[in-house]
């Protein structure tokens, strides 16, 4: 979480860092600040967006700065815990993505030594303490701190006497882009790209001193060298291209990334056989991902017979880790601080470990032995939308390799099409039971169970309606008492081995006066007799009913928060990338 982006070369430094924090404003949107340097530095910050701050940065001149978009930690979002943080004599201010572990016990020691805190945050004791290590050397000076600093961090700080801006890392994703004669350092290239596509990932443990036409790298003091990466970015993929919000056009933009994402795990048979012989598979994930991963335990243990365990990575680590399962993490971002501890942990346990995520260069790329990119271009919308579907069908292509499902071609054609029918289907009278209801349910039995997760993770995320994924046979083992007259249920339907249970369990909901969305097919007669509405699903396969399912979910959420007027792209209290544990 937060964003941080700094610049020293021969443009003004400002403006380049707000147009880069807006790029970044998915990481945290709470509040925002930058500062600049000429012979003295110059510090703006405000609660609130970045995006909509207008001049007030036009003060901060100068060719070299640092700015911050935050995601509240510690302390809540104010002008005050805005970033850059200072030390007491206003020479060096740093920005901070990450969390000091061991700030409480820093502060104390600073405080008895007669150090002034301005803020709630753990992040400024790193201005103090480089106050205090200075001897004349910020390099020196911020290389002396980092040792000290328990928990995680990228830091980019500045020194009024030196014309310098110093980047670290540990643990927090922070990347610099080389320019000409400019450098840019950045949470993710998203800020970058429009002004170079060579970029250099930084390491843990490394520091990065920036001057005007070079750049010093070290690694734990000792000088090193890091090759740079030609970076591939979409620039015209991040905008929103007439939609009214990203989350729209990435819902539309869904039949071309599970044809994609599909496409790039084909092209790895090797993992696919590697699953094919595993002793058992283990995924780790959070939030969508998990989701998604739910989806390939019902496949491939269905399809295939293999044993899949899917955690939430946020977990993991107080589980066992059996050597000989393999691993797979699976993160939209590449940046999920659990799921990369998570996939840390199956490392040194000796697992043979796999990424699926959508981020070049991310950390998650560098944890794991083999990396399966996802495909779906920039995923702008702090809801996962065409990520989750890249996911599915990212597993999806590895089944089609292990030769399990009902073929390559026919799999990618039919939830194609199964996605463009309904992207079209009319899901308005679900949306108007929706939009009246405070507490909502979505059930689903087999692998439409973790489909209703993920319809009621999109729907209580951008909506703010609470809203519960269950597995349609346990809702009488207590939710039961929830269901009243106003408490609607989203309920899956479809022909297979889960029908009748499914119609089953709807006469029981029905039998207490919940009013029913039934999302099956629509000529389904018993269906029309229990649901109040029918949300109609094209025929088609499992794999087309998934896709379909998931987009019709998808809809209902985005009309039911649009309905309430709710911030879409960017939900209250979220950030796309959770850089901490
Ligand atoms: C929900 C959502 C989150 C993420 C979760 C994991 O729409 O976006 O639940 O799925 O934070 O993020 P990644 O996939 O980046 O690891």
């Amino acid at each position: 979480m937060c964003g941080i982006v700094g610049y020293i070369g021969w443009r003004d430094a400002a403006p380049v860092i707000v147009e880069g924090l807006k790029n970044l404003e998915y990481r945290g949107y709470d509040s925002y600040g930058v500062a600049t340097g000429t012979d003295h530095l110059m510090v703006v910050k405000r609660k609130g967006r970045i995006s909509e701050q207008t001049e007030c940065v036009a003060k901060c001149l100068g060719t070299r700065g640092i700015g911050h978009t935050r995601w509240a930690t510690h302390g809540p979002p104010n002008d005050i815990n805005a970033h850059p943080h200072s030390d007491c004599t206003g020479r060096f201010t740093i920005v901070h993505n990450g969390i000091i572990e061991n700030y409480a016990e820093l502060k104390r020691g600073l405080e008895s030594r007669g150090h002034h805190f301005a803020s709630d945050t753990d992040s400024e004791v790193i201005a103090h303490m480089i106050e205090e290590a200075w001897e004349g050397d910020f390099p020196a000076a911020v290389r002396a701190v980092l040792p000290i600093l328990e928990g995680s961090y990228a830091i980019l700080a500045l020194c009024a006497d030196s014309d310098e801006v110093i980047a670290a890392r540990k643990r927090s994703p922070l990347v610099i882009g080389i320019g000409d004669n400019e450098f840019f350092a950045s949470s993710d290239a998203t800020p970058i790209v429009a002004y170079t596509r060579d970029i250099l990932v930084l390491e843990d443990g490394d520091l990065a001193v920036m001057r005007r036409g070079s750049i010093a790298m070290e690694h734990g003091g000792v000088p090193i060298i890091r090759k740079t990466t030609y970076v591939d970015y979409d620039i015209e993929a991040a905008k929103k291209g007439g939609f009214a919000h990203f989350m729209l056009k990435e819902i539309f933009e869904q039949p071309d990334v599970f044809q994609q994402s599909f496409r790039l795990a084909q092209k790895h048979p090797e993992i696919s056989s590697l699953l094919s012989h595993a002793h058992g598979v283990s995924i780790i994930a959070c939030g969508t991902s998990y989701n998604a991963a739910m989806l390939f335990r019902y496949f491939a243990e269905k399809e295939c017979g293999i044993p899949v365990r899917v955690d939430m990575a946020s977990e993991y680590r107080y589980l066992s880790t059996p050597s000989d399962e393999v691993v797979i993490a699976v993160s939209q971002s590449g940046e999920t601080a659990d799921t990369l501890s998570a996939l840390r942990k199956a490392s040194s346990c000796n697992c043979p470990t796999i990424a699926i995520t959508n981020v070049q260069g991310s950390s998650i790329t560098r944890a794991a032995e083999q990396v399966i990119y996802m495909g779906a271009g920039p995923e702008m919308s702090v809801a996962a939308t065409k990520s989750y579907m890249a996911q599915f069908a990212a597993f999806a292509g590895l089944l089609s390799g292990m030769n399990c499902n009902n073929g390559t071609s026919s799999v990618e054609r039919s939830a194609r099409q199964a996605i463009e029918e309904a992207l079209l289907t009319d899901v308005s009278e679900a949306v108007a039971l929706c939009v009246k209801a405070s507490t909502l349910f979505y059930v689903g039995r087999g692998i439409f169970y973790p489909v209703a997760m993920e319809g009621a993770l999109k729907m209580k995320e951008i909506s703010y309606i609470h809203a519960e994924g269950y597995a349609a046979g346990e809702i009488k083992h207590g939710p039961f008492a929830l269901l009243t007259e106003d408490t609607p249920v989203i309920a899956v339907c479809l022909p297979g081995d889960s029908y009748q249970s499914m119609l089953s369990n709807l006469r029981e909901m029905k039998a207490r006066f919940t009013p029913l969305i039934g999302i099956g097919y629509e000529d389904d007669v018993d269906l029309q007799d229990v649901a109040d509405v029918l949300i109609p699903v094209p025929k088609g396969d499992t794999y087309a009913q998934v896709a379909a399912v998931t987009v019709l979910m998808q809809r209902i959420a985005y009309y039911t928060a649009l309905a309430l007027g709710r911030d879409i792209d960017k939900p209250r209290n979220l950030a796309k990338s959770v850089t901490v544990e």
